[in-house]
């Protein structure tokens, strides 16, 4: 009887989980202390009325026998495939057909779970700092050799994001089987505009390589920048992307999001999409009726206008954050097309050092950038995601306690 021994070689715990007990440990020996939370990038405004009104129509649906639901189609239900091709996609002038969009219950597993149709001896590219999903995943999988002492693993080549290029990968020195790109950035906040992400595509039609794109922050895209990887040319012959309803919509705990697997999309002959299909059919059971009701309200007029509503409401929290410590003289990066305020930290501490001083002095969580992978040592997180009058309370706090 043997383990999955790659399993052994992941840190003990996931980085959010590992955050959510330092805080749980700080409010149980600080009773009563009054903690502003900007760390894991979870939503906190209500779900757009259009939603509601739509779920609960879907609720009373499946309180009746003749339009009650059993299990729904594994790849999602046309109504909401539909919405996503021509919002999405045909909208941006992008042709995509609703076989090619599978819907899931999170961008977390399908880029998780992406590696299953891929062989554990491709080599991965992936950026430093990054989601740790990537990484974690691909050690599960096998594909990223052992963890060095300088905190990289072996087998992965890292794509190096740092101040000096703006914090936008530069193209691997090494060919890569996978590269994993996700803009606007997880942790970052950085946008990629379509002249950067076109080099990318170029680069993988040359090199065989599939690009596995998250742009699961696309609706926060404030300046001219790609939502999609497929408004690239060439894009369909070479790239994955994965979008999400959660940072979008507020569905990170109702749960859905879709994955795009492009029909001319091929390794060796053998269609990547026919593979996702029997990935899917076979190991996931689909996204209930209700929350598929949910997702496709989204696209209707008052969901749209509902949706863009809470996303600037993110936007201003953003822009609080981001203008509030500039001004006093932090660095920053991202906030602009993006959740995500990336800071330097102040003093030369290290961004766990920060983490503790932070919660302690000021109160205030956020998500440090050694976290995010060995290049985000000395940086720091910030989300978007609280009330206005919180984050505004985070920003004095912080320019008051450094
Ligand atoms: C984050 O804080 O990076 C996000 O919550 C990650 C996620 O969406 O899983």
């Amino acid at each position: 009887m043997k383990i999955n021994e790659n399993y052994l070689k992941l840190q003990d715990s996931y980085l959010f989980s590992m955050i959510g007990s330092k805080v749980r440990a700080f409010e149980a020996e600080n009773p009563g202390s009054d903690i502003i939370r900007l760390g894991i990038g979870d939503v906190t405004r209500p779900l757009p009325e259009a939603v509601i009104g739509a779920m609960l129509k879907a609720v009373e649906e499946m309180s009746a026998e003749k339009t009650f639901r059993g299990y729904p189609p594994e790849y999602g239900y046309d109504f909401l495939r539909e919405k996503i091709r021509d919002n999405d996609y045909a909208a941006r002038g992008i042709d995509i057909e609703i076989d090619e969009i599978f819907v899931s219950d999170g961008a977390k597993s399908d880029t998780g779970n992406i590696g299953d149709i891929f062989s554990a001896e491709n080599t991965v590219a992936i950026c430093d700092p990054v989601y740790p999903v990537y990484i974690d995943t691909n050690v599960m999988g096998g594909r990223a050799g052992e963890l060095t002492k300088d905190g990289l693993w072996s087998d992965v080549t890292y794509l190096h994001c740092s101040p000096e290029n703006n914090f936008l990968p530069e193209l691997p020195k090494k060919a890569a089987d996978l590269i994993y790109l996700c803009f606007p950035n997880n942790p970052t906040g950085m946008g990629i505009t379509a002249d950067g992400l076109k080099q990318w595509v170029d680069y993988a039609n040359e090199h065989g390589s599939i690009i596995l794109y998250d742009s699961a922050y696309e609706a926060y895209i404030t300046e001219d920048l790609p939502h999609s990887i497929f408004e690239i040319e060439g894009a369909k012959n070479c790239a994955i992307e994965f979008r999400s309803f959660s940072k979008t919509a507020g569905f990170t705990g109702v749960r859905c999001a879709y994955t795009v697997v492009p029909r001319e999309l091929e390794v060796g002959g053998v269609s990547l999409n026919k593979l996702w299909a029997r990935r899917q059919a076979t190991k996931f059971n689909g996204v209930s009726y209700i929350t598929q009701r949910g997702a496709e309200a989204v696209y209707s007029q008052e969901g749209k206008a509902q949706v863009r509503a809470t996303v600037n409401y993110y936007l201003n929290n953003a822009k609080i954050i981001e203008e509030g410590l500039r001004s006093s003289g932090f660095k920053t990066w991202g906030g602009v097309n993006s959740p995500y305020v990336w800071m330097k930290t102040p003093e030369g501490l290290s961004s766990w050092e920060f983490f503790d001083l932070l919660l302690k002095k000021a109160g205030v969580v956020g998500t440090p950038g050694a976290g995010f992978g060995p290049a985000g040592e000395g940086f720091f997180r910030l989300t978007a995601f609280n009330s206005a009058e919180k984050t505004q309370q985070a920003v004095e706090r912080i320019k008051n306690s450094f």
